[in-house]
């Protein structure tokens, strides 16, 4: 069952796949079909014909990898964002989930993606190929009436989002993720630079100078039974009191609905300047964010260190769930960090180490995940039953190696 990179000629083979798992139609013959893989994507599959009793010009199991940039640690690293990943009915059952997951992750790591990402309903068919939850999005439900009467905020006043001012919402982006983990990088062209599609609309704070301080997204939801007019897709400002005027401007709807849905990231500041507690969580269900390493000198070597944390440690990782050769996780490793940046010598695995090292940290391929994205410790990891042992002094420094914000992702693909 060879995976191969699917190319526009499969186009149409493989909407139909993905068409008939996920929804939707395709009409090969409409006008606006499309004719070309898009930009910053790859599609890999595999073919009916390769099966006994299967057909030619059809795809058998067949996703798509994003090129995604992420936040990490301080820098920023490639990652293979998976979509679309799906197996034909006729082909069910027979193992081509295991076949395409292998594919895919040797297509990540020959593209130099150190890391992959994907949003799962079902995480247990991931997870044993090594993929691991790392962040579950979230909404709040907020009562309009609650930020009715926030007061207005000093040397701060609201922009229209245009086409002229949409590069500094991205800007601002960019600047305000930084610090985050997990959080994808919106450049082209997987992110076209205009403005999203109506109905999206937001508005950008800015001080009297002209200064981004902030921005607010949202979609207005139309027929709105639930009571909840407006979908906001996120809320960042630079601090406390611009994060509040952001909320105060989102209370001037109060009048035409009477409940917002925010969407959150991980431990979200907005939630500290709610005005109230009503908010309540969204009931809807969404799916998990699940990542893998592909890579782990490539992961490590994206990442900041704290300037604060010298030293080295031997970190040793195992990978059971793919044949050898797939990713370049597994292995052992001498990482150091030194005036903010860390170095890591692949080691053979027999090796006695450096001596100088402060001792050794033993992950799991899960643990690994959990742990490279950030914001976990050891101690996280061993809680989830993962794999995670350490000698105390380097999982000291690995923890602080790796400290910073859970990961968050919004963007949904
Ligand atoms: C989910 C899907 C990709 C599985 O593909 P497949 O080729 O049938 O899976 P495999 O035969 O390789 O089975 C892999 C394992 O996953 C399990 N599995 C398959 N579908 C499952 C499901 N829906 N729920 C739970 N486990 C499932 C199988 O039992 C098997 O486990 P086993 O090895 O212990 O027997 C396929 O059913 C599909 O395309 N579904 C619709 C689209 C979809 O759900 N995509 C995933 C989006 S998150």
């Amino acid at each position: 069952m060879p995976v191969r990179e699917l190319t526009a000629e499969d186009l149409i083979a493989y909407r139909m796949l993905s068409a008939g798992a996920f929804g939707g139609s395709v009409d090969p013959s409409a006008a606006d079909a499309p004719q070309s893989i898009s930009p910053g994507r790859t599609l890999v599959g595999i073919d009916s014909s390769s099966i006994p009793g299967g057909q030619a010009g059809v795809i058998a199991a067949g996703a798509e990898i994003r090129y995604d940039r992420i936040a990490l640690g301080g820098g920023v690293a490639g990652c293979g964002g998976i979509g679309g990943l799906s197996v034909h009915p006729a082909h069910r059952g027979d193992g081509l989930f295991g076949a395409l997951v292998t594919g895919v992750l040797a297509r990540c790591l020959a593209e130099s993606l150190p890391l992959s990402m994907l949003y799962a309903s079902n995480p247990s068919i991931y997870r044993r190929y090594g993929y691991q939850v790392v962040a579950r999005p979230q909404s709040l439900i907020v009562p309009l009436v609650d930020l009715q009467r926030i007061a207005a905020v000093p040397d701060r006043r609201l922009v229209p989002v245009t086409e002229a001012t949409m590069p500094r919402l991205r800007e601002l982006h960019h600047e305000l993720i930084a610090g985050d983990n997990a959080m994808l990088r919106r450049e082209p062209p997987l992110f076209p630079e205009g403005l999203p599609a109506l109905p999206w609309a937001a508005v950008l704070l800015e001080d009297a100078s002209g200064t981004a301080h902030g921005y607010v997204s949202w979609t207005r939801r139309g027929d709105a039974t639930d009571g909840i007019g407006l979908d906001v897709h996120e809320l960042f400002g630079r601090t406390r009191s611009d994060r509040v005027a952001l909320l105060r401007s989102l209370g001037s709807w109060s009048t035409v609905t009477e409940l917002l849905r925010l969407r959150l990231r991980t431990d979200d500041p907005v939630l500290d300047v709610l005005p109230s507690g009503r908010a309540r969580p969204d009931s809807s269900p969404v799916p998990l964010v699940m990542m893998r390493v592909v890579d782990t000198a490539a992961t490590l070597r994206a990442r900041r260190a704290p300037a604060v944390l010298g030293g080295t440690i031997r970190l040793d990782i195992e990978d059971g769930t793919v044949p050898e050769g797939t990713c370049r996780a597994a292995g052992s490793y001498l990482v150091t960090a030194r005036d903010g940046a860390i170095t890591v010598l692949e080691q053979e695995p027999s090796s006695a180490g450096d001596c100088d090292a402060l001792g050794t940290c033993r992950l799991d391929v899960h643990a690994a995940a959990l742990l490279l994205v950030g914001g976990r410790t050891l101690a996280d990891a061993r809680r989830l039953g993962l794999g995670a042992e350490a000698d105390p002094a380097a999982e000291a420094f690995l923890d602080a190696l790796l400290a910073g914000p859970r990961p968050s992702v919004l963007d949904a693909f």
